[in-house]
């Protein structure tokens, strides 16, 4: 206890007295994940809250990964510290979006990005992150595959899978799509030693130059596991933050200065504490749409 500020004291203290699970992503401020139980990748996340025995869950995220907890946890009461954090990439694709995709396509299976709102999960066949895209696509009994929203992770996805034909959205995450190959390349030769490691939520002209391309939890996986001393890394910059701290012998550079996820910076200490303290903000989804999306979200649990 002696090495946590006052705030994340009654943090700490609170949870214990409501017996809350608190799950956070890596792309929430530091001072937060060091007060989570579990600090993981969106499949991660997902997979504990399902787990989860604990009555009360707090996601230190943005609010489809509340939403996630909720669909996979429903006798559970689930809260989100910020309540206007959400993803813009989740915002891109709607429920008519991809009814008007499985129209022109009766025969595709429908995959969905877990980075979407619950009523677009109740109009797909399996969700996915980017950790698990690539074993699912592979895994679909089905030669076509719709993919929302993101057009980088489902190029990606499909660039592995010559054998399937991708359908895809336009969305993409403002965070990661604005870094360029320009970028990649001034990082390189700022640092020509170093190892690059990238999200498959990176422009194609990005990942086609990085040494390893996963999620969040694989890039971390990757930056332990090199033998390179510098690791230039390719999403966002609480990534390079936790690396240097936990390995400071090392080098991590964060490609660009502007590799911020701003929703997830909204998530802080204080407003952890608020969200424990008066039990707010509590994820709720209309009942029909709830049992309409589960069964995308279990499926990619279960895959
Ligand atoms: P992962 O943590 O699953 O790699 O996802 C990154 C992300 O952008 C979450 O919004
Ligand atoms: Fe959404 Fe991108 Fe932020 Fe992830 S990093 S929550 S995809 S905006």
């Amino acid at each position: 206890m002696e090495n946590y500020n006052d705030i994340q004291k009654r943090i700490l203290a609170l949870k214990e007295e409501k017996g809350a699970l608190i799950l956070a992503h890596y792309y929430v401020p530091l001072d937060v994940q060091d007060i989570a139980d579990i600090v993981g990748d969106s499949f991660e996340m997902a997979k504990r809250a399902k787990e989860a025995k604990e009555k009360l869950i707090v996601i230190c995220g943005v609010r489809f990964m509340g939403e996630s907890a909720k669909l996979l946890s429903p006798d559970k009461k689930v809260l989100i510290p910020a309540v206007d954090a959400g993803c813009p990439m989740a915002d891109m694709v709607t429920p008519e979006d991809v009814r008007r995709l499985k129209a022109v396509h009766p025969d595709a299976a429908v995959m969905c990005y877990v980075n979407s709102s619950a009523a677009v999960k109740a109009e797909c066949d399996i969700c996915c992150t980017s950790s698990s895209a690539l074993r699912i696509a592979k895994a679909l009994d089905a030669e076509e595959i719709i993919f929302v929203p993101d057009i980088h992770l489902a190029e990606y996805t499909a660039s592995k899978l010559p054998e399937k034909k991708f359908i895809f959205h336009t969305g993409f995450c403002p965070t990661h799509h604005r870094v360029t190959e320009a970028d990649i390349l001034a990082a390189k030769k700022a640092h020509p030693d170093a190892k690059v490691a990238v999200h498959p939520e990176c422009r194609a002209e990005v990942t086609k130059l990085a040494d390893f391309i996963g999620s969040t939890s694989e890039i971390i996986r990757f930056a332990r596991e090199t033998d390179a001393q510098e690791v230039l890394i390719g999403t966002e910059m609480e990534i390079t933050a936790r690396l240097q701290r936990e390995l400071p012998d090392k080098r991590f550079y964060s490609v660009t200065s502007a590799f911020v996820c701003p929703n997830m910076k909204k998530v802080t200490l204080q407003a952890v504490l608020n969200c424990l303290e008066n039990e707010e903000y509590e994820i709720t989804i209309d009942k029909d749409e709830a049992d309409a999306a589960r069964h995308s979200l279990d499926k990619m649990v279960a895959c």
